[in-house]
């Protein structure tokens, strides 16, 4: 029977509890502390002011953590990832969410971290706003990487190395960089079968979601008070 825990805090100080090898994958969506080349549109922004076009029609809760630099950004997502390392079974996968910008700063902090990196998994996005002059960034891209070689024999998958899915919109949104249900049913899958995923930055639970609802058991880690309390009760249906 899949189990589920939700930590309500801050992410580094709670990793910091687990204990080693604890968990089969780490998959999670960290904030970005992308949405801009200069600095006034990083730290002047809020998340919602980043993420949610103008003309969106909800008001969900904004999120904090996410004006860090490139370098700071760098250093912190190390130190996450270092303890979702060890608190990773040897073998197990690590998956992180990330954007263009932010793609070179997160393969070097999971490397730095002790991670293996295996590969970029494009999530391609069929409804993105066009750019004047340019390419729609019609993408966001997973990075995945193992704690040591790969475990094939723990979990015998071929997974595409390519989604495509719609963000959620209208009532099903309850989060503003919330990941479509969908595509975390596919990511999870690599996780051993009834595994334990750890989420640090669990948002609206997404991924808990979809852990719970293969067999998986889900470990999750949330700062804010108001999108902890959405997470649980996602948690709760899908436990149900
Ligand atoms: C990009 S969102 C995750 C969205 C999630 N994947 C979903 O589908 O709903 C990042 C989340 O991390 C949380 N967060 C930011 N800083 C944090 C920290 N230091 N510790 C724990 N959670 C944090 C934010 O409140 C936000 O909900």
């Amino acid at each position: 029977m899949p189990t589920w825990t939700l930590h309500r805090g801050d992410a580094y100080t709670l990793l910091r509890t687990l204990p080693d090898e604890s968990v089969s994958a780490t998959i999670t969506d960290p904030p970005y502390n992308s949405g801009g080349t200069a600095t006034t549109a990083r730290t002047g922004n809020t998340a919602r002011g980043k993420y949610v076009s103008g003309d969106a029609q909800h008001d969900l809760p904004d999120f904090d953590g996410d004006q860090r630099d490139q370098r700071s950004y760098t250093v912190w997502l190390t130190l996450i990832l270092t303890e979702c390392y060890r608190a990773t079974m040897r073998g197990g996968p690590l998956l992180v969410f990330t954007d263009f910008r932010q793609l070179p700063a997160t393969s070097d902090a999971l490397q730095a971290a002790g991670w293996t990196w295996r590969g970029i998994v494009p999530w391609h996005k069929p409804i993105a706003r066009p750019v004047k002059g340019g390419f729609r960034r019609a993408c966001e891209y997973v990075l995945w990487a193992t704690k040591g070689p790969v475990h094939a024999a723990r979990n015998p998958v071929c997974l595409p190395g390519l989604y495509s899915a719609s963000q959620p919109r209208g009532r099903n949104r309850v989060h503003i960089t919330q990941k479509p249900d969908q595509l975390m049913a596919e990511l999870v899958k690599i996780c051993a079968p009834a595994g334990t995923v750890l989420d640090p930055f669990t948002g609206s639970a997404s991924t808990g979601v979809a852990a719970l609802a293969s067999g998986r058991s889900f470990i999750g880690i949330e700062q804010s008070q108001e999108i902890a309390a959405t997470a649980r009760t996602r948690l709760e249906q899908a436990a149900s």
